[in-house]
């Protein structure tokens, strides 16, 4: 883990958070590369969820969340962690934290009892501070795909299954945020809510999980890195019926990337107007100040249905965290040398491709690779650097070491024949191309 943490600050892709004032504790900032590499990874969950099918929409809704939001979904009374404290150090630990019944800080076994702390965070909305006038920051993207469900189906309508898909930051007061942006207090979620006929649940569950194995794999997980946890009943969050973890070997630990949860009706049922006229499987609180019917008719039978939801959600640090797992390797080159690689999917790479002129301070050689930095940004996804460094070897060696999949050196024969060396990352080997080529040829090679 460290060599990953040293990486990432040194190249730009992950910072602490307000670092020079001491930091804030599970808090991360993502620099330059962060921010590419990040984006690339969501864009790529959006387009599996929402371009390559035509049964999911997407949405984007507020962070402070109304409290009725979260009290009607179970949040208010049973989002929280047991939590003790260290009466010799003052430490505070989460239950299952603490091993032996001693202080994992200090070793004293001077411990209070375990008691539940909510992790919501609540902050104060208008001018005045009168205790009633609060919000929570939504410690999950998922409630307000709930609340939008009766404006989603009214504005794009859609019969059963059919899908919400939302993106977005979400909020834990965790105890112990530890493990690098493993488990942090600010982070994204990528959530899918799948609507599916009550009975067809249980086939659409393992459905969920079969997808989201092979879009990891996409992602450059490889399958011995993954193992499948079925969550025991004694385990199961309030709302689910069963919940099917996909974890991954991180360097820490087997832990969970993300969850396949069967929310069975509850949550629509919770945030229902008309409980008591439609049919609800789940046991959910008395509700008598939504003012939405929160259900679908079935078009054949007149019914109205309150649909099951199958809930694959992924965090996104977690995510770029084992994607950066599986990226970075060592390499042995001839001589005794090394090299750092990442070897990074091309469609995640933050730079698809470095442009390098051969002589830095050469006015021809630089104006041309400009040009060719303009023709591709123009045609291709993704950033396109011009790296102007006059150092050729060791730009291939920055751009191994943040995963760029290819670069282009442009010389002084390009100025003759128009021609370019391009360079392979991960071969090493080089090919010299017609620039007319240059975009079909990275587009094929690459994808990006
Ligand atoms: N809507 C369901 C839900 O929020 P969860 O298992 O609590 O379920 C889903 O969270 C995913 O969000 C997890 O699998 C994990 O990837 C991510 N996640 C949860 N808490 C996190 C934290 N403190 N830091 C980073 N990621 C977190």
């Amino acid at each position: 883990m460290e060599e990953l943490v040293s990486l990432c600050k040194r190249r730009g892709f992950i910072f602490q958070s307000n670092e020079i004032y001491g930091g804030l504790q599970g808090l991360y900032d993502f620099g330059p590369l962060g921010v590419e590499l990040k984006n690339n990874l969501k864009q790529s969950w959006w387009k599996s969820m929402i371009y390559d099918r035509d049964d999911v929409e997407g949405i984007d809704t507020s962070i402070l969340t109304n409290p009725l939001v979260l009290r009607f979904s179970g949040h208010e009374d049973t989002f929280s962690d047991p939590l003790l404290d260290c009466r010799s150090c003052k430490a505070r630990w989460r239950a299952d934290h603490v091993k032996k019944n001693k202080c994992p800080g200090c070793g004293s076994e001077d411990l209070t009892e375990p008691r539940p702390f909510n992790l919501m965070f609540k902050t104060n909305v208008g001018p005045v501070e009168d205790g009633d006038s609060f919000a929570y920051l939504r410690p999950e993207t998922a409630q307000n795909i709930f609340t939008n469900f009766k404006n989603v189906l009214d504005s794009s309508p859609h019969s059963l299954p059919f899908g919400i898909a939302q993106m977005g930051k979400a909020f834990r007061n965790e105890i112990t945020p530890r493990n690098f942006i493993f488990r942090v207090r600010e982070f994204e979620q990528m959530e899918l809510e799948f609507f599916v006929k009550p009975g067809e649940d249980e086939e659409w569950h393992k459905k969920w999980v079969e997808n989201r194995l092979k879009w990891w794999e996409e992602q450059g997980i490889s399958k011995e890195n993954i193992e499948l946890y079925e969550v025991p009943n004694d385990e199961l969050a309030h709302y689910s019926k069963a919940t099917t973890d996909i974890m991954y070997k991180y360097p820490h630990g087997l832990e969970e990337l993300e969850g396949i949860a069967n929310r069975t009706d509850f949550d629509l049922g919770s945030h229902t107007k008309g409980q008591n006229e439609l049919r609800i499987n789940a046991k959910v609180a008395k509700n008598s100040q939504s003012n939405a019917k929160l259900a679908i008719q079935d078009l054949n039978t007149k019914e109205w249905v309150v649909p099951f939801v199958i809930e694959p959600s992924a965090g996104v640090e977690r995510g770029f965290l084992a994607i950066l797992n599986e990226a970075y390797r060592i390499e042995d080159l001839e001589e005794g040398k090394k090299r750092t690689v990442l070897g990074l999917k091309p469609h995640l790479a933050p730079i698809k491709v470095a442009i390098m002129p051969l002589k830095r301070n050469d006015e021809s050689i630089v104006s041309k690779s400009k040009d060719i930095k303009g023709l591709l940004q123009a045609k291709l996804t993704g950033r396109i650097l011009l790296e102007n460094t006059g150092n050729i070897g060791k730009s291939y060696r920055k751009h191994d070491e943040i995963g760029t999949p290819a670069c282009i050196t442009v010389d002084f024969q390009t100025l003759d024949d128009e021609t370019v060396t391009i360079r392979d990352r991960d071969s090493m080997k080089q090919i010299r191309v017609h620039l007319e080529e240059v975009n079909t040829y990275l587009t094929e090679k690459y994808r990006i």
